[in-house]
């Protein structure tokens, strides 16, 4: 009985803590609405200075976040976006990275 319960809580756990990694694109699309679409656009399609960020698949998207988040330069307009990295966290690139990959064309 009790090697019984032991198991049922560790699966309860593992489910719980599985769930905790997987992305989460709902909490990506607030973030990218209140924080992202401003200069990127609705649908990721960029506009003058703003570089298109539609079509990119969720590498792509994570590599850049985590270089600008990391002080990298990356573009010519790199100080317009860095700051915008520095407060995400990891959970935030990855739910941000689904969210564009899987909903911008
Ligand atoms: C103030 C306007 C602005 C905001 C707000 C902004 N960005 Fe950017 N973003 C830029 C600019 C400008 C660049 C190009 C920077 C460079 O030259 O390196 C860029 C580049 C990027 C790139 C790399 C594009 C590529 O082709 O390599 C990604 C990905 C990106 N932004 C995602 C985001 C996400 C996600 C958010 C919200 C957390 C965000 N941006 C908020 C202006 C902005």
């Amino acid at each position: 009985m009790k090697r019984q319960m032991a198991l049922i809580i560790g699966t309860a756990l593992t489910l719980v803590m599985a769930q905790a990694q997987a992305e989460d694109i709902s909490a990506g699309e607030a973030i990218y609405t209140q924080s992202c679409a401003h200069c990127h656009g609705g649908s990721g399609q960029g506009m003058g200075s703003f570089p298109s960020i539609a079509g990119q698949d969720a590498d792509y998207i994570a590599k850049r976040l985590t270089q600008y988040r990391a002080g990298e330069k990356v573009g010519p307009n790199t100080p317009l976006m860095a700051p915008m990295a520095t407060d995400l966290s990891d959970d935030d690139i990855a739910d941000l990275a689904a969210y564009i990959s899987t909903t911008f064309e």
